[in-house]
């Protein structure tokens, strides 16, 4: 699928399908000579989600599609709106769309034309790739007519959902197809495609050098050897500060010798989508060109089990010497995580780092499939987190991390264990605890995104029981404000 920008002025070409929007009680602009008939689109009360579909007597488009935005037209409402325009084209298999589009102004026209063309990316997403009759998509062409700061928002836009969905395919995948060995061929790739992107990658061998214990730990239940991604991106312009993101990159979590029970245990494909939204959010930054530089670290691995996989109780040593006692198998990822943000530490350096990881049940429980909770060591880099959350209905909500859940992760035998004590409870805010000995000072926030990572709710351009993307939305909006 192609999108291309026209201005407001220059004639529709011909389409299969016009798309207008209207705020609650306005009426749906038709462009000139496009004529529908006399009362068809009379009784349209342009509310959130209504819709209306009419065929056209005359002009360059098949049909016209109508769709209400209510009256507190926001970013949401409009990626919404674009994405049920869509589906509508694939259902009456229209291969081409247009959309004419004249409701805002400058910085709001900007916003609006990101949200348009993020809903428009996002709802066209399907994985087709292992259906052995797989249909064809019919959508091929999308043309915007609208202003320059609506178009170039689109434009943006565009980047950003196609981030979103090349997350969302990384996560889909099933596992045995998408193996750590995969994660490093996808980042391979989005290095290969940008000059400003560079890719590193740190093999067992030199793993063993640099003393990551905890990940080597973790990977050697697995047939599939592990790696560490190092993404970085400079922007051309001298950068104004060094952001790290880490993503958990667990292509497969059966729970290890503390095993998982096996129902739904196929869901833990998706514990690689800190990774993936980690590679998302790259494979955007060369097109958007934030002014920071971005480093992205994905440690990745299987957990496993076999004869020579870790037992509880074992002790691993961490990149920062602390030896940790792994008393469940099962919490693998802040295992994996642990050397990454060492090596956060002591090889980039950053300005701030914030990880992304489907880390705990519990804050499934918590805060279910629609909001990321979220903790650390900086209020700031919470709140503008939390802010960009608002921005892209991506919600963020603050978690705490008290000294008592620092204090429980301290081990018998080892400096630390993998567990907090059943009395403690706050399963997820133990697991932001053990985490916190690995950053030092640097701002720190961890979002586990457990929860929103898949299964959410349907918005249209997402939802049902498969990957959001969540986290490439979120972290592109952080990146374009730090
Ligand atoms: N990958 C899981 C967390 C998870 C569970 C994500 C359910 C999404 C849905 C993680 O590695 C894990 O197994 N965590 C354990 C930790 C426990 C053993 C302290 C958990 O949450 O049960
Ligand atoms: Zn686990
Ligand atoms: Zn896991």
């Amino acid at each position: 699928m192609t999108i291309s920008f026209k201005t407001k002025k220059s004639k529709v070409a011909k389409t299969d399908l016009l798309v207008v929007f209207s705020k609650e009680g306005e009426m749906p602009v038709l462009p000139p000579g496009v004529q529908v008939p006399g009362r068809a689109l009379a009784a349209f009360g342009g509310k959130k989600r209504e819709t209306r579909l009419v065929d056209v007597i005359e002009g360059p488009a098949t049909r016209v599609l109508a769709i209400g935005l209510g009256s507190d037209d926001d970013p949401e409402t409009v990626r919404r709106a674009a994405a049920i325009a869509v589906k509508k084209a694939e259902k009456t298999e229209g291969k081409a769309v247009t959309f004419t589009i004249d409701l805002w102004e400058k910085k709001e026209a900007r916003t609006m034309g990101q949200a348009l063309a993020e809903g428009i990316v996002m709802g066209s997403y399907r994985l087709l790739d292992f259906k052995s009759e797989a249909s064809k998509p019919s959508l091929r062409k999308v043309v915007i007519h609208s202003g320059s700061d609506f178009n170039r928002g689109a434009k943006e836009g565009e980047w950003v959902g196609k981030g979103n969905i090349l997350a969302r395919r990384l996560q889909d995948t099933p596992a045995n197809l998408m193996r750590p060995r995969d994660l490093v061929a996808e980042a391979r790739k989005i290095a290969r495609g940008a000059s400003e992107v560079t890719v590193k990658i740190i093999d067992e061998a030199e793993m063993k050098k640099q003393g990551m214990g905890a990940l080597l730990g973790v990977s050697q239940g697995s047939s599939e050897p592990a790696y560490l991604i190092h993404l970085s991106y400079k922007p051309k312009k001298k950068a104004k500060k060094r952001i790290c993101l880490v993503g958990k990159g667990l292509t497969f979590d059966c729970g290890g010798i503390s095993i998982k029970p096996s129902a739904r245990m196929d869901e833990m494909k998706y514990d690689m989508s800190g990774g993936a939204a980690v590679l998302g959010t790259f494979s955007a930054l060369a097109g958007l060109a934030p002014s920071v530089e971005v480093h992205g670290l994905i440690p990745t691995s299987e957990n496993m089990v076999d004869a020579g996989a870790i037992k509880p109780g074992d002790l691993v040593t961490a990149g920062n010497g602390m030896t940790i006692e792994v008393l469940n198998t099962d919490a693998e990822g802040r295992l994996i995580l642990a050397d990454a943000l060492v090596y956060a530490g002591k090889k980039v350096k950053p300005d701030a780092i914030i990880d992304l990881a489907t880390l705990t049940g519990a804050m499934v429980v918590a805060l279910g499939h629609e909001i990321t909770g979220a903790m650390g060591n900086d209020e700031d880099l919470l709140d503008a987190l939390v802010e960009s959350g608002k921005a892209t209905s991506e919600a963020v909500w603050p978690m705490p991390i008290i000294d008592l859940h620092k204090e429980d992760m301290k081990g018998t035998v080892g400096d630390l264990k993998n567990i907090g004590s059943p009395s403690t409870g706050a399963g997820s805010c133990t697991a932001g605890a053990f985490l916190s000995y690995f950053v030092g000072e640097i701002p720190w926030v961890h979002l586990d995104i457990a929860g929103t990572a898949w299964g959410a709710s349907d918005r249209d351009y997402q939802g049902g029981p498969v990957g959001t993307g969540v986290g490439v939305r979120l972290l592109l909006d952080f990146l374009s404000r730090a």
